[in-house]
C-alpha cells in the first residue's frame, strides 16, 4: 500500500514539475486559462483589414516566405482598407532573416519634393498655414509605398512580384464587398473626399450617395495601376504612365512633387535600431523615425524599477510610465529628424547611463509640470490614419511592417485615372519651430522642412528577441501614440507576463510632454484616477484610441495572433488553424 502511494507521489510530482518547466518556458506566450489569442500553424499574418490578412496567409500557403505575405498584405490593404493602405504614401519595413540571423530595417518614407523649403507652409502673417500642410496637394510629399514594397520583393521575397501582386489585382478588379467598418470610414470623410472631384468618384456612388455595406465595389483604375507597377517592377509609379498621373494631378491641384522628384526616389536600408530589457532584445525602425529611439529610451528609464511588483495599471505604475513618456517626448521635440540631413544623437539616446541620469531626476510622489522638463542631452554643437501590419513564416522570418497616408485618406486628393489618395506627410515636418503639428508634436530645426528631406515619423514597427530568437512582432497606428501603444505591448508581455491578446486588450495611457496630459483610455479604475490626479497629473479621458497593435507570437510551432479590437475588422490568420 506505501509503495503504491509513493509511486502515486512521484507521478504526481513529476506530473508537476513537468507543468512548472512548461509554464515557464511559455510564459509570455500562452496561457490556456486566460483571454487568448487566435492559435494556429504554419505561419501567420495580422492586419488591421481580415481580406487583407487572408491574401498574406494564403501566399504563405503558396510557399512564398514572411516578406511576399507582407508585400502582398500591403498591395491588398491599399485595395481593402484605402483610409490607411496605400500607394500614394510611404512606411517602415522591419524584416528579420532567420537564415542569416539578422535584422534590417527598409525605410521608404516619404521625401518632401525639391521646390519645398523651410517656410513651405508659412504664411503673410508669419504663421504655419495647417490647411496648407494637411489639406492642400502642397501636403503630399513623394510616395516611397510602391518603391519600398518592390525593394523588399525583390531582395528576400522568394516569389515573383506579379504572383505576390496578383490577389491585390484581383480584389480591385472584380470589387470587394464594402464592410461595415469601410462605409462608416468613408462616410466619416465624405466631405473631405468629395471636395476633389477624382476622390468623389472613386469613393461614392455615381449618385454621390455612401456605399451601404455589402455593396459590390470595383476599382477599375486601381488594378490598372497595379498591374503597371507589377508589369514593370514598379518603375511605372516612378517614371511610366503613372508617375505621368501623378504629375498631372499635381499640376491641377497645384501641388508641388515633380516627375524629377518622382524619379529621384529611392526607399533605403538602414540598421534596425537595437536595445535591451530585462532578458529581452528589441529591434526597431531609426531615424526618420523617432519610434525606436524613443521606446529604447523609455525602456532604459524604466528598466530601473520593478514594475511587475508595482502592479499593472496601478497609480505608482502609470505615474513612473507618464513621466518616462514625458521625457522622452522632451527629446524627441528636440533631436529627431531625418539622419540623411542632420546629426540624430541615436546613440546617446539610448544610452544607458543617459536613461540612469532621466530616471533620477523623475520624482516619484508628484507629477513634475512639463514646462519644468527639458530635452536633456548635453551635445556638443554640431553643425488619425495609419496602418501595422505582421507576417511570420515556419521557417522563422518575421515581417514588422507600419506604413500610412499620414492621416485617413491622407490629404483626400486622389489621382485622377491611377485610383488612389495622396499623401499629407507634410505635416509631420515643424512647419515652425515651436508649431504643433496635427498629432499636437512639437518640434524644431531637426525637423524642418528641406527639399528631399523626410519628415519626421513616430512609427515603431517592432519584434521583440529572447536569446537572439524572435518571440514577437507587434506595431500600431495613432500618430503620436504609436510609440506608448508599442511600449505597452512590450511591458505587458514582459513585465506583466500577459500573452498577446491579453497585453492587446489591456487599457493604456499615453504622455507626449506637450500638451501637458496624461490621456487614459476607458477601463483604469477611478480610484487610480484619482490618485493620479492627486499627484498632479492633468488626467484626460482620451476620445482616440492609444494605437491599435497588430501582434504574433511564436511559440515552436504554434503561431498566435491578436489583431486589436480597438478597431472592428482586423485579422489573425494562420496558415493552418
Ligand atoms: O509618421 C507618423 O508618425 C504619422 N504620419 C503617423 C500617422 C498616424 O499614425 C495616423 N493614424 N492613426
Amino acid at each position: 500500500m506505501y509503495f503504491l502511494k509513493k509511486q502515486v507521489y512521484v507521478f504526481i510530482t513529476t506530473l508537476f514539475l513537468f507543468a512548472n518547466i512548461q509554464a515557464e518556458t511559455v510564459a509570455i506566450l500562452e496561457h490556456e486559462d486566460r483571454f487568448h489569442p487566435v492559435v494556429g500553424y504554419g505561419g501567420m499574418v495580422v492586419s488591421q483589414e481580415q481580406v487583407a490578412s487572408r491574401v498574406g496567409a494564403e501566399i504563405l500557403r503558396k510557399g512564398g516566405n514572411a516578406i511576399d505575405a507582407a508585400v502582398a498584405t500591403g498591395f491588398a490593404l491599399a485595395v481593402t482598407m484605402p483610409e490607411a493602405g496605400n500607394l500614394g504614401g510611404g512606411g517602415f519595413m522591419l524584416i528579420h532573416l532567420a537564415e542569416e540571423n539578422r535584422t534590417l530595417a527598409i525605410d521608404y518614407r516619404e521625401t518632401a519634393p525639391a521646390a519645398a523649403h523651410r517656410d513651405f507652409f508659412i504664411n503673410s502673417a508669419g504663421e504655419a498655414d495647417t490647411r496648407l500642410s494637411r489639406f492642400s496637394s502642397l501636403a503630399s510629399a513623394v510616395p516611397g509605398t510602391v518603391a519600398g514594397l518592390v525593394h523588399a520583393q525583390k531582395r528576400y521575397g522568394r516569389l515573383s512580384l506579379p504572383e505576390v501582386m496578383a490577389p491585390a489585382i484581383e480584389l480591385a478588379a472584380n470589387g470587394i464587398s464594402v464592410t461595415h467598418i469601410l462605409a462608416l470610414s468613408l462616410q466619416r470623410a465624405e466631405q473631405r473626399l468629395k471636395n476633389h472631384p477624382a476622390s468623389a468618384a472613386y469613393f461614392f456612388n455615381k449618385d454621390g450617395t455612401l456605399f451601404q455595406p455589402g455593396t459590390r465595389w470595383k476599382q477599375p483604375d486601381l488594378a490598372a495601376t497595379l498591374k503597371r507597377i507589377a508589369k514593370t517592377g514598379g518603375d511605372d509609379f516612378y517614371e511610366g504612365k503613372t508617375a505621368a498621373m501623378i504629375v498631372a494631378e499635381m499640376e491641377r491641384s497645384g501641388g508641388a512633387v515633380t516627375l524629377q522628384d518622382l524619379r529621384n526616389y529611392r526607399a533605403v536600408e538602414r540598421e534596425a535600431v537595437r536595445g535591451r530589457y530585462r532578458d529581452f532584445e528589441v529591434a526597431s525602425m531609426p531615424p526618420p523615425s523617432s519610434g525606436g529611439v524613443h521606446l529604447i529610451q523609455m525602456l532604459n528609464i524604466l528598466e530601473g524599477w520593478d514594475l511587475a511588483a508595482l502592479g499593472h495599471n496601478s497609480a505608482a505604475y502609470l505615474h513612473r510610465l507618464a513621466e518616462t513618456m514625458r521625457v522622452a517626448y522632451a527629446d524627441r521635440s528636440e533631436y529627431l529628424g531625418d539622419p540623411d540631413f542632420i546629426e540624430v544623437p541615436t546613440a546617446e539616446l539610448m544610452d544607458k547611463n543617459y536613461a540612469q541620469t532621466r530616471r533620477s531626476a523623475i520624482v516619484l510622489e508628484r507629477a513634475t509640470p512639463s514646462a519644468q522638463v527639458a530635452p536633456g542631452l548635453e551635445l556638443v554643437p554640431e553643425s488619425p490614419q495609419t496602418t501595422h501590419y505582421s507576417t511570420w513564416d515556419e521557417e522563422g522570418n518575421v515581417v514588422s511592417n507600419t506604413y500610412t497616408l499620414n492621416f485617413s485618406y491622407g490629404n483626400g486628393i486622389s489621382v485622377s485615372g491611377a485610383g488612389f489618395l495622396l499623401n499629407n506627410e507634410m505635416d509631420d515636418f515643424s512647419a515652425k519651430v515651436g508649431a504643433a503639428n496635427a498629432y499636437g508634436l512639437i518640434g524644431n530645426d531637426a525637423n524642418a522642412i528641406a527639399a528631399n528631406k523626410r519628415p519626421l515619423s513616430s512609427m515603431t514597427p517592432l519584434i521583440l528577441f529572447r536569446d537572439g530568437v524572435p518571440v514577437m512582432v507587434t506595431g500600431s497606428p495613432g500618430g503620436s501614440r504609436i510609440i506608448t501603444a508599442v511600449l505597452q505591448m512590450v511591458l505587458n508581455v514582459v513585465d506583466f507576463d500577459m500573452n498577446i491578446a491579453e497585453a492587446t486588450a489591456a487599457p493604456r495611457v499615453h504622455h507626449q510632454w506637450l500638451p501637458d496630459v496624461l490621456q487614459v483610455e476607458r477601463g483604469i479604475s477611478r480610484d487610480t484616477l484619482d490618485i493620479l490626479t492627486a499627484m498632479g497629473h492633468k488626467v484626460e479621458f482620451t476620445p482616440w484610441s492609444v494605437g491599435k497593435t497588430q501582434t504574433i507570437s511564436r511559440r515552436g510551432p504554434l503561431f498566435y495572433g491578436s489583431t486589436d479590437y480597438r478597431w472592428p475588422g482586423g485579422g489573425a490568420v494562420p496558415v493552418k488553424p
